[in-house]
């Protein structure tokens, strides 16, 4: 279960504060999909950012099972974040040299498991979001719900436990996105995965368990 309790952020920019999130109170429970909407400016990437331990909060905090992750040690954060969280970003990331399935192996090479296992874990996730037929295909040669496919794929990879997604299907037309979206109820079937999947629609977002609505940093509706 993961408690995110009165979190902060705070940039500065020229001597004047940016308050980004205020006071953000959230309990996701195992298992759960949580679907964030709001207008752009709202918050939504930078508290996926801190739930991700990609950003660290201003003040307040965030546990998981009870522990805390921003007392963590950098090298516990680092496996935390590798082993524990998949993360689909807004813009999705790929790395434009690699095939489909080099991008998905990445991960499993930096936390340096053995080439073989990282191949067939890669392979399988491919299969299973429906490209086996793109392995070798670089980003540049794929469409956007596949380039989007296999960035799912690759926050995967690592068998975690919560997959945050950022707008996974912000370019995409609507046929495509209910496509990822059955899609990720699948993944969720078979494996015990925790979701929260930012999203601008609220016709997606309603076929998660739960919608949390932010404006201006703020929850305003769960
Ligand atoms: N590094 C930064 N420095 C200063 N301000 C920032 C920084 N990152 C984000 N902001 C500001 O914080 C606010 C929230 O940004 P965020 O990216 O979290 O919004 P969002 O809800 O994801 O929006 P969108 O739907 O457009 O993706 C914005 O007003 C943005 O300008
Ligand atoms: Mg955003």
């Amino acid at each position: 279960m993961i408690k995110v309790s009165q979190l902060c952020k705070t940039y500065g920019v020229s001597n004047n504060p940016v308050r980004v999130l205020r006071d953000v109170t959230l309990e996701i429970g195992v298992g759960e999909r949580i679907g964030i909407v709001g207008s752009s400016g709202a918050g939504k990437t930078t508290l996926m950012h801190i739930l991700g331990a990609l950003d660290r909060p201003t003040s307040g905090g965030v546990t998981v099972d009870g522990r805390d992750i921003f007392s963590m040690t950098a090298a516990q954060m680092d496996s935390f974040r590798n082993r524990e969280i998949g993360f689909v970003f807004q813009f999705n990331q790929l790395l434009p040299e690699f095939s489909a399935l080099e991008n998905v192996m990445m991960p499993a090479l930096i936390a340096r498991l053995a080439g073989s296992e990282a191949r067939s874990r890669a392979t399988q996730l491919l299969d299973e979001v429906g490209l086996l037929h793109r392995l070798e295909h670089k980003p540049g040669q794929l469409s956007g719900g596949e380039q989007q496919r296999v960035a799912i794929a690759r926050a995967l990879v690592m068998q975690p436990r919560f997959l945050l997604a950022d707008e996974p299907t912000g370019n995409l037309d609507s046929g495509t996105s209910d496509a990822i979206y059955n899609l990720f109820q699948r993944l969720h079937a078979s494996r015990d995965l925790t979701m929260l999947i930012v999203t601008h629609s609220d016709r997606l977002a309603s076929r998660l368990d739960r919608v949390v609505k932010m404006e201006d940093g703020c929850i305003v509706g769960v």
